[in-house]
């Protein structure tokens, strides 16, 4: 999918092949600062016009992220996701500029497979099952203090449950670590996510600044990461915990090396913010959707009662289309020529797969609007068309633990409580810096069960 870059001899030798420039696709007809100014404050609306006006896929210029194509064609969206890795890096800045240069977004090459290997295993398959309980537990813990038919938003209390349950099960951590942590990371990950639209500065932080307060919850952090690593490392149960750090202490690279203390407290740092708020916004959201569509609650309710999840799964597929939270995977172009369909993409052109735009193709989703889980139980998900883990050697790593988190705490709560339909309009979209969210928190009204379900 490569291309040398236009030649600069005089003229090409007769029995060479003709080597063209870069080709770009059209861009829209605003002033650059107006451009700049509709993507930052107006994101998700200025995607939707310029897909309208310029088509599926445009050149901007924008702020952080500078020249870049906005994609929304299905087939292009293909090609990149396939596209090797040598080719297109990820984008550029990424989260790694706040997680550090040991977190998995920041790595490339040989070194993001090898890191890939190493998340894999924890967060799949026997081992997923393994933190079942604790997410029920969280819930259960949670739930014990919801007011009893008195509207409530629901996405304070997910954050906390998706919260406790990555300190649990990810980082392996419990009492007095486990609430100092409990009470660092929400602040940590609300001030990153602010600052991450932002260029970093770039000299050391001015002091009182966001960027400084920014440092000082890092520094907290480590510190507490090191006692959770010294304390693990003498646990003499180590070789049977099941949390993602002990695995990490536990696993080595290819060549028989560990990952590096820094490695661990930047990798567990990632973990949480690429896990943390995307998976509570999204089940926000659902509380959102089932809410205003009786029909789907009451299948809901009906399936909770038993230990069937398939159309609850399919809830969950279509919340994630219908409301998807991050809008983007980006990528960034490392060759001097990137052919993407018709285009030839220059270096260092960033490239923002529009994920919610995707979303919303008629001719894959008809009557995209239209919220519907019975799509997914009609069809599995598309690995090119249903994205909202993104795709590729980049896709989300923690995929399979989001769903198995979603799918036990809507069964929690179904089995618990009757929610209360409304016919009130749906919230509108927020964005909090990394996910989208309904902007009244998915408010909601639950009833109590004299019994449980099951
Ligand atoms: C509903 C919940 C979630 C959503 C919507 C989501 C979405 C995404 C997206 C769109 C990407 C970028 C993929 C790409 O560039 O192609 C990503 C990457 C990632 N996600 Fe998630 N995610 C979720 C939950 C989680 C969880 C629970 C974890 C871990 C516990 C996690 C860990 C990661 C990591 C480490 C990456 C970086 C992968 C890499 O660069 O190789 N995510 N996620």
């Amino acid at each position: 999918m490569t291309e040398a870059p236009a030649a600069v001899t005089d003229a090409p030798a007769a029995d060479l092949p003709v080597v063209d420039g870069p080709r770009l696709p059209p861009s829209p007809r605003l002033p650059r600062a107006l451009e700049a100014l509709a993507f930052v404050a107006a994101r998700r609306r200025n995607v939707i016009w310029l897909n309208r006006t310029g088509g599926r896929c445009v050149t901007v210029k924008i702020p952080v992220f500078g020249d870049a194509l906005v994609v929304s064609d299905p087939a292009l969206a293909k090609q990149i996701f396939t596209t090797s890795p040598d080719v297109l890096h990820n984008i550029q800045p990424n989260l790694s500029r706040l997680l550090g240069a040991g977190s998995v977004f920041g790595l490339e090459g040989a070194a993001h497979r090898q890191r890939r290997k190493l998340l894999t295993p924890p967060l799949h398959g026997r081992n997923i099952r393994a933190y079942e309980d604790i997410v029920e537990e969280e819930t259960r813990r949670e739930m014990a203090s919801w007011p009893d038919g008195v509207e409530f938003e629901s996405l304070e209390p997910m954050m906390r449950i998706t919260l406790n349950i990555i300190l649990r099960a990810v980082f392996g951590a419990d009492g007095v670590e486990l609430q100092q942590l409990r009470d660092l990371l929400p602040k940590w990950v609300t001030l990153g996510s602010r600052l991450s639209l932002l260029p970093s500065p770039k000299g050391p932080p001015i002091r009182f600044s966001p960027w400084s307060k920014l440092a000082s919850y890092r520094r907290a952090y480590d510190g507490l990461i090191d006692t959770l690593i010294t304390r693990a490392r003498q646990d003499p149960n180590l070789e049977n915990r099941t949390d993602v750090l002990s695995l990490f202490l536990r696993s080595t690279y290819d060549d028989g090396s560990t990952m590096a203390r820094s490695e661990i407290g930047d990798e567990l740092l990632t973990l949480l913010a690429a896990g943390h708020e995307t998976t509570a916004s999204t089940l926000g959201w659902a509380f959102e959707r089932i809410s205003r569509h009786p029909a789907v609650l009451q299948r809901l309710a009906d399936e909770a009662a038993g230990e069937d999840n398939t159309y609850r799964l399919a809830t969950i597929y279509e919340v994630q289309r219908n409301r998807t939270v991050i809008d983007f995977a980006g990528r960034h172009v490392a060759v001097p020529l990137y052919e993407l369909g018709e285009w030839r993409i220059p270096e260092d052109f960033s490239i923002l797969i529009s994920l919610l735009q995707l979303h919303s193709d008629p001719d894959v989703y008809p009557d995209p609007e239209r919220f519907d889980p019975q799509r997914f139980i009609d069809a599995k998900p598309n690995t090119f068309s249903w994205v909202p883990f993104g795709g590729g050697t980049r896709r989300c790593v923690g995929a399979a633990f989001s769903h198995m988190e979603m799918d036990i705490v809507l069964r929690t709560v179904l089995r618990h409580f009757t929610i209360q339909t409304t016919s009130a309009a749906g919230e509108k979209w927020h964005h909090r810096g990394v996910a989208f969210t309904p902007k009244k928190g998915g408010r909601v009204v639950l009833y109590r069960r004299a019994t449980p379900l099951a």
